[in-house]
C-alpha cells in the first residue's frame, strides 16, 4: 500500500498541547474537548515474529502524535493535520468503506469504522493532529495516529476500553480498512508502553510485562539512525514474507511458527527442504523468538550490555535469512560496530527505515559521527540520528 508512510501527518517540529489546542480552535472555531498523545516506537528485538504468534520487545519513543478532538452529533467525521496539505477531510461515518479512503485520513477513519464494526457506540468527531513521529522511518507513525485517535474516541464516547483493546481495534483498522497486513506489535506498543521500560509482549495470548530498561542509569544510550530510505510496508514484500511463514507453519503442521522450538529447528528445516525460500524464513522466526527470550533474561539479570551481541545476531538473521535489510541499514550496523558499538540492528518492517545502536554513553557522539561520515562517503542521504529514551504509551494530556 503505497500510502502507508506518506499517509501519516508529521509537522516535524516540537509541539505541545497548547499549540495543538490552538490549531484545533483555528480550524474548527471552538476549543477541543481534550488532547490525547500516542508515541512512535522502536523494537528492541523480535522482528516479524508478531504475525507468527511470537515474542516482541518494543519501547515507546518520546516522539508523539497529538490529537485534539471534540464530539459531533451529526454523524460527520472531520479530520485535519498540521503536517498534511489539503485542508479538512470530511466524511460521513455511516458511509465509511474498507480501502475506499486514501491518504493519511484512512487511519483515523479506519478507527471509527473498526469501532462501529465492533458494535461500539461511537459517533462523529472533529479532530486535529500534530506529530513529531518521523514518517516512513519504520517508527510506527501510523500506529501513533491510530492509537491517538482510538484513545480520543474512547474518552469522547465513554467507551471504557482497555489499552490492549484499543490496540486490537487499531490493528483491525489498519488490516481491514487501510489494507496493510501488519501484526499487533506497533499498536500495542503505542497503547501500552510505559516510561523507562520495554514491553515484552507474547503475541499469541497478548499477555505482556513491562521490563525495566534503564539505559541512562547504566551509562548507556540507544541511538536511532533513520537511514531516510523510505520503507513501504504494503508494497508486497511484507505480505510475501508473511505468506512464506504461514506456508512453513502449514507444511510443519503447527498453528504458527511460534510452535517450532529451537531444539526442533534442524528437523523442521529438513522437513521443509521441498519448499523453496521457506526454511530461511522459519530459521529467522525460531531463532528470533529465542533471542527475545535471551534479551529478556539479560535485562532481568541487570546485564544490559550483554544484549548487544544478541541485537547484532538479530540483524544478521534479518539480513541473511529474512532478506529484508538494505545497504544503508547494513552500513549503519557495520560502521557502528567497527566504531565500538555494543550491538546494532535494523528495527521495524525492513527495506529501509531505521536501525538501533546500543552504545556506551561516552562513545555515542563518536559512533554517530562515524555513521554520518560513512553515509557521506557512500553518497547516501545524511541519516537522522537521535536517542531512544523509553517513554510513555498513549495518554490524555488535557
Ligand atoms: C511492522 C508491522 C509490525 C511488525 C514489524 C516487523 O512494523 O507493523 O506488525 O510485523 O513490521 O517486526
Amino acid at each position: 500500500m503505497a500510502g502507508h508512510e506518506a499517509a501519516t501527518p508529521t509537522t516535524g517540529r516540537p509541539h505541545g498541547a497548547r499549540h495543538t489546542a490552538d490549531r484545533f480552535a483555528a480550524v474548527y472555531g471552538a476549543a477541543p474537548t481534550g488532547i490525547w498523545a500516542a508515541p512512535g516506537r522502536v523494537n528492541l528485538i523480535g522482528e516479524h515474529t508478531d504475525y507468527n504468534d511470537g515474542f516482541v520487545l518494543p519501547l515507546a519513543l518520546p516522539h508523539t502524535t497529538l490529537a485534539a478532538a471534540a464530539p459531533r452529533t451529526d454523524g460527520v467525521l472531520r479530520l485535519h493535520s498540521g503536517g498534511a496539505d489539503g485542508g479538512v477531510v470530511e466524511l460521513r461515518i455511516d458511509a465509511l468503506r474498507p480501502t475506499a479512503q486514501g491518504g493519511w485520513a484512512a487511519y483515523p477513519a479506519g478507527i471509527v469504522w473498526a469501532m462501529r464494526e465492533a458494535g461500539l457506540p461511537v459517533g462523529g468527531a472533529d479532530l486535529h493532529y500534530d506529530s513529531t513521529v518521523p514518517t516512513g522511518a519504520g517508527l510506527s507513525s501510523s500506529a501513533a495516529l491510530e492509537v491517538a485517535t482510538a484513545l480520543a474516541l474512547n474518552d469522547l464516547y465513554a467507551l471504557g476500553l482497555e489499552p490492549q483493546r484499543l490496540a486490537r481495534i487499531a490493528q483491525r483498522a489498519e488490516n481491514a480498512f487501510v489494507g496493510v497486513p501488519c501484526g499487533i506489535m506497533d499498536q500495542t506498543a503505542a497503547a501500552c508502553c510505559t516510561e523507562g521500560h520495554a514491553l515484552f509482549l507474547d503475541t499469541r495470548d497478548l499477555t505482556h510485562r513491562q521490563v525495566p530498561f534503564d539505559l541512562a542509569g547504566e551509562g548507556l544510550r540507544l541511538l536511532v539512525v533513520d537511514t531516510r530510505v523510505k520503507h513501504e510496508l504494503g508494497d508486497g514484500a511484507y505480505a510475501e514474507r508473511r505468506a512464506g511463514c504461514e506456508r512453513g507453519a502449514r507444511a510443519l503442521g503447527v498453528r504458527a511458527l511460534r510452535d517450532v522450538s529451537g531444539a526442533h529447528l534442524p528437523e523442521a528445516l529438513a522437513e521443509l527442504a521441498g519448499e523453496p525460500g521457506v526454511p530461511a524464513l522459519v530459521r529467522h522466526i525460531v531463532t528470533e523468538n529465542q533471542r527475545v527470550e535471551e534479551v529478556i533474561a539479560c535485562l532481568d539479570a541487570g546485564r544490559t550490555r550483554a544484549i548487544g551481541p544478541l541485537l547484532t545476531a538479530g540483524h544478521a538473521s534479518l539480513r541473511d535469512d529474512f532478506a529484508i535489510s538494505c545497504p544503508e541499514l547494513d552500513l549503519v550496523v557495520d560502521t557502528a560496530l567497527a566504531a565500538g558499538a555494543l550491538g546494532a540492528r535494523m528495527t521495524g518492517g525492513g527495506f529501509g527505515g531505521s536501525a538501533i545502536v546500543l552504545v556506551e554513553e561516552a562513545a555515542a557522539a563518536g559512533i554517530g559521527t562515524a555513521v554520518t561520515e560513512a553515509f557521506a562517503a557512500a553518497g547516501h542521504l545524511e541519516p537522522r540520528i537521535f536517542e531512544a529514551v523509553p517513554s510513555a504509551g498513549a495518554h490524555r494530556l488535557q
